[in-house]
Formats: C-alpha cells, sequence, structure tokens
C-alpha cells in the first residue's frame, strides 16, 4: 500500500482547528487504499515567542524530504507582526520549494447562497506565485526629504510567465478547455504586452484549448456579471490576489476558500492551505468552518496522485452543505460540519 508522507504545520488560531478536522477526513477518505504519516510540526507564532523565528534554521531542509506539506494558518497579530509571521514561514517555505502556481478553485457549494446569483459559478484562478508585482525589487531614496522616491518594480521573466500559461493551459485541458488570461496591457505596456505575446506562443501549443484576453478592470465586472462564463483564469501576482479575494466573496466567504502552492515541477513539496487566516476573533470556540481546509486537503490528495478519493471527500463536502451543514455562518460547529462530512463518506 502506498504510504504518503506528510509534514504538518497547523500553525496558530483557527487552523490548529481545521487542520485536525481535515485530516480526521483525510485518514477516513484514505480508507485501506493508502496511508498518511503525518508529522507535525508546532511552527508558529507561539513558537516564535519561545524560540525568537518562526521555523527552525534547517526547517527548510527538514520539509524537503516530505511528499507534500499541509498548513492551516498562521497568524497572531496581538503579539507577533504579521510581517515577521508571513516572511518567517509561509513565504521562505513557498520560495524554497519553488511553488510558483497559486491556485483556488471558487465553486457554490449546493446549499450556500453566495451574495450573486451565480448558478454554474464554477472557476479555477492561477495565480503567478513568486515573480511580477510581489517580486520585492525597488527602493526607497532621500527618505522624510520632500523628494523622496519609492519603486516597486514588477519583475516578468520568461521563464517565469512560459511556466505559469503551461501549468494554466494543462488546468484548462484537464477542465473544460477554456483558459482566460488576465493582463491590463493596454495601460502597462511593457510588463503585460510581454505577457500577452508569451500568451499566444504558448496557446499554439494547446490548440483543443480556447483563449480569452482579459483586463484586471473588465475582469473583476465579469467575475461580479456572468462568473459561470469562465473556467481557468491565469494572472500575475497582484491581479491573481485580487481576483482570488473576490472569488472567495463570490462562493460565500472565507469558510469555503482552498488553495494549493503547487510546484509542477515536483522538485520539492507543494503545499496546501485554506485561504482563510488564524481568525483569532473565533479561535478555541469550535465555529471554524472546516470546509475550505478539508477541500485544500482533497487537493493535496488529487496532486499526490489519488484523484478518486479526493473526488469522494469533494462529494461528502457537497452532500453535507446541501442539507444545510456549513453553509451559513455560526449555523454549525466545526466538529458538527466534520462529522456530517464524515457521515457523508460513510454512506
Ligand atoms: P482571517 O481570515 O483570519 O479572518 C477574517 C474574518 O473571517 C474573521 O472575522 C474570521 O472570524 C472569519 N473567518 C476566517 N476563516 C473562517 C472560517 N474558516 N470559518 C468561519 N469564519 C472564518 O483574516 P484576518 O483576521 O485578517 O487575519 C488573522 C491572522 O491570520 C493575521 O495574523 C493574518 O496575518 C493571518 N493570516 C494568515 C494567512 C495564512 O496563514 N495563509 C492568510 C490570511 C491571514
Ligand atoms: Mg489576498
Amino acid at each position: 500500500m502506498t504510504n504518503y508522507r506528510l509534514a504538518l504545520i497547523p500553525g496558530d488560531g483557527i487552523g490548529v482547528d481545521v487542520t485536525d478536522a481535515t485530516m480526521e477526513v483525510l485518514r477516513a477518505a484514505a480508507r485501506n487504499r493508502f496511508t498518511l504519516e503525518a508529522e507535525t510540526f508546532p511552527w508558529s507564532c507561539e513558537y516564535y515567542l519561545e524560540h525568537g523565528q518562526m521555523m527552525p534554521g534547517d526547517g527548510i531542509e527538514t520539509l524537503k524530504g516530505f511528499d507534500a506539506i499541509y498548513l492551516g494558518a498562521v497568524g497572531w497579530p496581538a503579539t507577533v507582526p504579521d510581517s515577521v509571521s508571513l516572511h518567517g514561514l509561509l513565504l521562505p517555505i513557498r520560495k524554497a520549494f519553488t511553488q510558483y502556481a497559486n491556485i483556488r478553485p471558487h465553486r457554490l457549494l449546493p446549499g450556500v447562497e453566495g451574495p450573486l446569483k451565480a448558478e454554474g459559478f464554477d472557476i479555477l484562478c492561477i495565480r503567478e506565485n513568486t515573480e511580477g508585482e510581489y517580486s520585492g525589487a525597488g527602493g526607497r531614496v532621500h527618505m522624510g526629504q520632500d523628494n523622496e522616491v519609492a519603486t516597486e518594480v514588477a519583475v516578468f521573466t520568461r521563464k517565469g510567465v512560459e511556466r505559469i500559461l503551461r501549468f494554466g493551459f494543462e488546468q484548462a485541458r484537464a477542465r473544460r478547455k477554456h483558459l482566460t488570461s488576465v493582463t491590463k496591457s493596454n495601460a502597462q505596456k511593457y510588463s503585460m504586452v510581454f505577457w500577452d505575446e508569451v500568451t499566444k506562443e504558448i496557446a499554439a501549443e494547446y490548440p483543443d484549448v480556447t483563449v480569452s484576453h482579459m483586463h484586471i478592470d473588465a475582469m473583476a465586472a465579469k467575475m461580479v456579471m456572468a462568473p459561470q462564463d469562465l473556467d481557468v483564469i491565469v494572472a500575475s501576482n497582484l491581479f491573481g490576489d485580487i481576483l482570488t479575494d473576490l472569488g472567495a466573496a463570490i462562493q460565500g466567504g472565507l469558510g469555503f476558500a482552498a488553495s494549493a502552492n503547487i510546484c509542477p515541477d515536483r522538485t520539492g513539496p507543494s503545499m496546501f492551505e485554506p485561504v482563510h487566516g488564524s481568525a483569532p476573533d473565533i479561535a478555541g470556540k469550535d465555529i471554524a468552518n472546516p470546509i475550505a481546509a478539508i477541500w485544500s486537503g482533497a487537493m493535496m490528495l488529487e496532486h499526490l496522485g489519488e484523484a478518486e478519493t479526493a473526488a469522494e471527500i469533494l462529494s461528502a463536502i457537497e452532500a453535507a452543505t446541501a442539507q444545510g451543514i456549513g453553509t451559513r455562518p455560526g449555523s454549525h460547529s466545526t466538529s458538527d460540519i466534520t462529522a456530517a462530512i464524515l457521515a457523508a463518506l460513510e454512506a
């Protein structure tokens, strides 16, 4: 029987609750098909307060040997600044393992009433995760003076743009075969014109996938007016960041938004995590919705090659929401929702 080695980083706040719920569901779904061997790492804000760092110096080295990483959520702003928790754990992991594709499925689950009439809304947002507007290139000069200058340079490399688009086309091929590339090439005449050119080149390799080009502002409107017309969306780091918050809102909120940081070349482990944070306001109350986390766990199994089991978990989530379980904030506890999903898996 195949055994998968998972590194679990539950993190802070509700990250811990939803990681527990996820592992319970994944183990039940694995049944006697494969085994999950999980090692838990206590890297979190609490760990930081004790050790002065979010993870040990050899943390990345340690994670290297795992088949996948599962993360709950990190952050406890009352004691540790968010810049520390983010830059000390999440970002180094994404960078070290070249997880250049941040993917988020947005879909309205049965029984969930989003803010829009979005029947048939089912998209996959693919965000470039390593460069672009968040490359960190730039600087500040003449600080504090009236001629002060700040620059933030968006960096787009041929390698970076080609690989994210190729990944997007592969995903589109496995879905409804439509890809929308999001840019702003009317205003950003170097980077985004370049992105458009690369899109055309890569599209030639995928004649079975239809391609649309949209500007980010028009895309924002499209996602509200006709989200059901979209399938796979590929966007830069900044644009993808914004569109995925919009996608999460349309699907009913953070309780449902799953994500993965994928290293498509498989040179290192990929990392799976719900989009939401540690939610200090509801931590320890057994009211966090675990659906986003469990869905992210299903994405992990799919990535590991267990697509059938992943699909069963998704069906179990849908069976639970179709009965109205976990569809509205506060309607059910974390444990009730988890139990309903487990029961649906059994059925
Ligand atoms: P948040 O996502 O933790 O919470 C925002 C709001 O959504 C809160 O009212 C919360 O109660 C609610 N919420 C979030 N997840 C929920 C769930 N599963 N079920 C029900 N309600 C849910 O974002 P916030 O408050 O901005 O950040 C809190 C901490 O989390 C910060 O330290 C932040 O840096 C960190 N964070 C970490 C992330 C990560 O680990 N990837 C992502 C986002 C934030
Ligand atoms: Mg965001």
